[in-house]
């Protein structure tokens, strides 16, 4: 598909800071010299069962490209897909979780657009503003940092699971409350301890996400396996087979890139390609702020975070799980 992409239009635009020759997924556009928008978009199908919830995790989802770059939400518009053969109550359940969560935020919904269409899906246009002068992108990741994860892990085999009928309540909720929690008090605390770089864990996955850093910043990450956050369902259905077929696309894209150590489990190395819904925040911070950014998203971010590896010299692989 790339290869097809590549002879689209190029535009070029010297207020456009951010735009799509980079991996970040969204764009900046300079306003003037204290002022930059940084816009982002999203969209996606149900992940969970429940309308309400759905709409918060998409909007949690497609509000969290501006988080990455340390923006501030300011305007969100729908965008929704709709069957006519299900009740519109449905549709405005959806409708009511998005609002709630860019609400949360403290932006607002100025607008959107509906289309029929057989599958329900759901997400925001965001627009948000950023200090042109401290915008952190996903290509300053420095050797010797110390990369911080802010969501665990596991997400897209639990949502596989709940297609499938196979999670208890329980675990639907936990999975539910880490996919629809905002990653702005992660964003809040990374902007005041000050960091090298940053991106969001979604689709391409863990090891995909720190491979785009890693490249775009010309360095390699060690990633600690022992030390990451996930969710212990994931790993015992991973044992099981339950993997996302993206998982697979994940690690036929990714896998080559990766040095993984024999002794990292299999239910590990599975869910290091899982594809995230609304995932956390990959950090690179100078390793004398790590304990403090650590310290303060213990104390200010409900999710579980955890230091997962540092960040060294390219090496011959771009990436080193150990
Ligand atoms: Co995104
Ligand atoms: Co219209
Ligand atoms: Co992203």
């Amino acid at each position: 598909m790339a290869q097809v992409l590549c002879h689209l239009p190029k535009f070029y635009d010297e207020n456009l800071i951010v735009g799509m020759d980079t991996y970040d997924d969204a764009a900046v556009y300079k306003v003037d010299d204290e002022k930059a928008i940084v816009l982002t978009m999203d969209f996606f199908t149900p992940v969970v069962d429940d309308p309400y919830m759905f709409g918060q995790i998409a909007a949690a989802n497609s509000l969290s490209d501006i988080y990455a770059m340390g923006g501030k939400p300011v305007t969100a518009m729908n965008i929704a897909c709709f069957p006519n053969c299900l009740p519109i109550n449905i549709l405005a359940d959806i409708l009511k979780g998005g609002a709630d969560k860019v609400k949360e935020a403290g932006a607002i919904i100025i607008g959107g657009h509906t289309v029929e269409d057989n599958e329900p899906k759901y997400g925001l246009s965001v627009m948000g503003f950023i200090n042109p002068n401290n915008i952190i992108t996903n290509t300053d990741a420095k050797p010797g940092d110390i990369l911080i994860l802010t969501k665990p892990l596991g997400l897209g085999i639990l949502t596989t699971a709940i297609k499938a009928n196979l999670l208890s309540r329980d675990v639907i909720d936990e999975a539910a409350t880490v996919m629809a929690y905002l990653n702005k008090d992660a964003c809040d605390v990374m902007l005041e301890v000050g960091v090298n770089s940053c991106t969001d864990i979604t689709g391409f996955g863990f090891l995909g996400h720190c491979l785009e850093m890693a490249d775009a910043s010309s360095v390699t990450f060690e990633i600690w396996s022992d030390n990451l956050p996930i969710i212990k369902e994931s790993m015992d259905l991973a044992k099981m087979g339950i993997i996302p077929a993206g998982a697979y696309k994940n690690r036929n894209y990714v896998g080559k890139r990766v040095f993984m150590n024999r002794d990292v489990k299999q239910e590990i190395s599975d869910v290091l390609f899982d594809p995230q819904t609304s995932g956390g925040l990959l950090i690179s911070v100078e390793e004398n702020k790590s304990v403090q950014l650590l310290n303060l998203l213990k104390h200010k971010n409900k999710t579980e975070c955890s230091i997962v590896g540092k960040v060294k010299r390219k090496g011959n692989y771009s990436l080193e799980v150990i």
